[in-house]
C-alpha cells in the first residue's frame, strides 16, 4: 500500500530506483462510471497518466517500463469495447512514435499481436523498427499478453530447437528459458505496480515477477499522476529485497 515515504529520497545515485517497472494499469472503466461517462472516456483519460509515466521513468533513470495494455482475457470484453482500444492503440502509435524518437525511447509490443488486425501489427512493427536503436527507456507495451502464454510460447520454441537438433534438453536452465520469453534479455521487473485496487495478477508477467516487489493501489488508472508514481517509488526504496537470504545477511552487504 502506498507510504508515506518522502519522494525527495529517491534518486538514481542511491542505488534504489527500480531498473524495470512493469505495471498494469486498472481503473479506467471506474474512472469514467463514477463520473457518469461512458467506459471508453476512462480509456481515453489514461493516456495521460501512459505519458506521466513515461516522463517519470526518464526522471528517475528507470531503464524499462513495462505496461499491461490489453491482455489475453480482454477479448471476453463487449466488441466495442475491444475495438475502441485497438483504434486508441493503433491511434497512439501513430501519434507517439515521434515524441518516442526525440526523446530516445525504444518501442517493443510484447504479445500475440497475429491476433491483431492487419493494420495495427504494420504499425506496432513499423514502430518498433524505427525505435529499435533508441537507449533511454524501453517502453514495452504488452498487448494480447498472458504470462500463461508467454511461459507457453517460450516452452513451444525451445522443443521445436530441441527437435531440429539445435538445442540440447539438458543445456535448458532458467537462463535459456528466460530468453525464450518475450522479455529475452531484458531485467525482471524489480517493481511491480497494480491502480485500481484489485488484489491480483491477472495473468501478468508470471515468470519474471518470481522477485518482484508488489504494490498495489486503490488509484484509478486516469488518477494516477507523478505524484502517485513517485510515492510507489519512495515505497520501493523502503523495501529490503532479500532473495532468499536473511535480513542481516542484506544488512552486512549493504
Ligand atoms: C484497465 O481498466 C484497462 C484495460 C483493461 C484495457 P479497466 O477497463 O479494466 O477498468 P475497470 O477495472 O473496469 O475500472
Ligand atoms: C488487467 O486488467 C489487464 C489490463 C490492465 C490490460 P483487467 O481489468 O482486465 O483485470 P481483471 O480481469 O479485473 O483481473
Ligand atoms: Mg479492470
Amino acid at each position: 500500500m502506498a507510504s508515506e515515504a518522502d519522494p525527495g529520497e529517491i534518486s538514481a545515485e542511491s542505488g534504489t530506483v527500480p531498473e524495470h517497472v512493469a505495471i498494469i494499469m486498472d481503473g479506467n472503466g471506474r474512472w469514467a462510471e463514477a463520473r457518469g461517462m461512458p467506459r471508453h472516456a476512462g480509456h481515453r483519460a489514461g493516456v495521460a497518466s501512459v505519458r506521466s509515466a513515461i516522463e517519470e521513468c526518464i526522471l528517475h533513470g528507470v531503464k524499462v517500463l513495462t505496461l499491461f495494455a490489453f491482455s489475453s482475457e480482454n477479448w471476453r470484453r463487449p466488441r466495442s469495447e475491444v475495438s475502441l482500444l485497438m483504434e486508441l492503440f493503433l491511434s497512439a502509435l501513430q501519434r507517439e512514435v515521434k515524441r518516442m524518437q526525440s526523446n530516445d525511447i525504444q518501442l517493443r509490443v510484447i504479445g500475440d499481436i497475429s491476433a491483431f488486425p492487419d493494420k495495427l501489427q504494420k504499425r506496432i512493427r513499423a514502430s518498433e523498427n524505427a525505435t529499435r536503436d533508441n537507449q533511454r527507456l524501453i517502453l514495452q507495451i504488452a498487448a494480447n499478453y498472458g504470462g500463461r502464454w508467454d511461459i507457453t510460447q517460450a516452452a513451444r520454441k525451445l522443443a521445436a530447437a530441441a527437435r531440429n537438433g539445435d538445442l540440447d534438453p539438458d543445456d535448458i536452465d532458467e537462463q535459456v528459458f528466460a530468453q525464450a520469453t518475450t522479455l529475452r534479455d531484458l531485467p525482471d521487473p524489480d517493481l511491480f505496480i497494480r491502480t485500481g485496487g484489485e488484489l491480483r495478477i491477472s495473468n501478468f508477467l508470471l515468470w519474471h515477477c518470481a522477485y518482484t516487489e508488489l504494490y498495489f493501489t486503490p488509484v484509478l488508472w486516469p488518477d494516477f499522476a507523478a505524484d502517485e508514481f513517485r510515492a510507489a517509488l519512495a515505497e520501493f526504496a523502503q523495501r529490503q529485497r532479500r532473495f532468499g537470504r536473511t535480513g542481516a545477511q542484506v544488512g552486512q552487504d549493504n
